[in-house]
């Protein structure tokens, strides 16, 4: 029995929960509780038949993302919180608004999105000084709520020391800022200052090896571009590559 269904009826998390998990599945959905915070509830979506093999290798990743949340967290790195969660599901508490979100909401203040963004530089290293990487870090899988910055997102993680993981983890992070908003230097090197100065040594240099290497498929990049003009993916492809080699250690 799960601690969920053990929980006592008047549990306002329990409730959540259950009224959460009788809903057709969807992939990530927000469970609303009566004091106005939420959870969020993650859980392998319905798939046909023919996609059996694929919803084995989703419950692997939600195992391995559970495990994560666990680890990390007793870790004390900046994770969010894990709530409860077998099976097919997990549910973890509010971590705030993605990186995403405050890129491009309007409503968002410079000095707020910065504060951020210079939160989730320092926190990327935290990880990468404890030899863990997160696997993708992207602007919607780091949330901020005001005070802390938190990576949720965390089937990838890994237990991996070397810099060229760390250098991925990196290209990621700059890939999706540019992705989300193509004009997004200005917080992009808020982050970058902030991770460089907490980061292991030598970290920016297989930074730049690796834009290097890839590099040499922006050709082949090109040209998929020329099949697929609309990739958002595609297009910040070359602006990362640039944002790298044209980036001093410290600016
Ligand atoms: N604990 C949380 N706090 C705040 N927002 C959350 C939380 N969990 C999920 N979200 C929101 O849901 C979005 C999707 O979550 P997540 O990245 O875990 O799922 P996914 O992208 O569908 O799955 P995956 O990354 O494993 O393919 C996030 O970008 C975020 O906006
Ligand atoms: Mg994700």
């Amino acid at each position: 029995m799960s601690q969920v269904d053990a929980a006592l009826p008047s549990d306002p998390f329990a409730t959540a929960i259950r009224a959460g998990l009788a809903e057709p599945p969807v992939r990530v959905r927000p469970l609303p509780l009566p004091d106005g915070n939420q959870l969020w509830l993650k859980r392998i979506e319905d798939l046909t038949h023919r996609a059996w093999q694929r919803k084995g290798d989703m419950r692997r990743l939600l195992r391995r993302e559970r495990e994560a949340f666990l680890r990390l967290a007793e870790a004390g790195l900046p994770v969010g919180r894990l709530v409860e969660g077998e099976g097919d599901w997990l549910v973890t508490r509010d971590a705030g608004a993605n990186l995403r979100h405050l890129l491009r909401s309007p409503d968002v203040r410079s000095r707020e999105r910065a504060a951020a963004f210079a939160a989730a530089g320092e926190a990327l290293a935290r990880l990468h000084r404890a030899g863990i990487t997160h696997g993708r870090p992207t602007v919607r899988a780091i949330c901020w709520d005001g005070a802390e910055v938190r990576f949720i997102s965390l089937s990838r993680w890994g237990d991996r020391r070397r810099r060229r993981h760390f250098a991925l983890d990196v290209m990621i992070f700059i890939h999706s800022c540019l992705c989300a908003d193509r004009t997004s230097h200005d917080v992009l090197g808020v982050a970058l200052t902030a991770y460089l100065a907490h980061a292991p040594e030598g970290t920016w240099r297989a930074v730049r090896r690796m834009a290097m290497l890839m590099g040499m498929i922006a050709p082949a990049a090109a040209a998929l571009r020329l099949a697929r003009p609309g990739s958002r993916e595609l297009n910040a492809l070359p602006l990362a590559l640039a944002y790298v080699t044209e980036r001093k250690r410290r600016p």
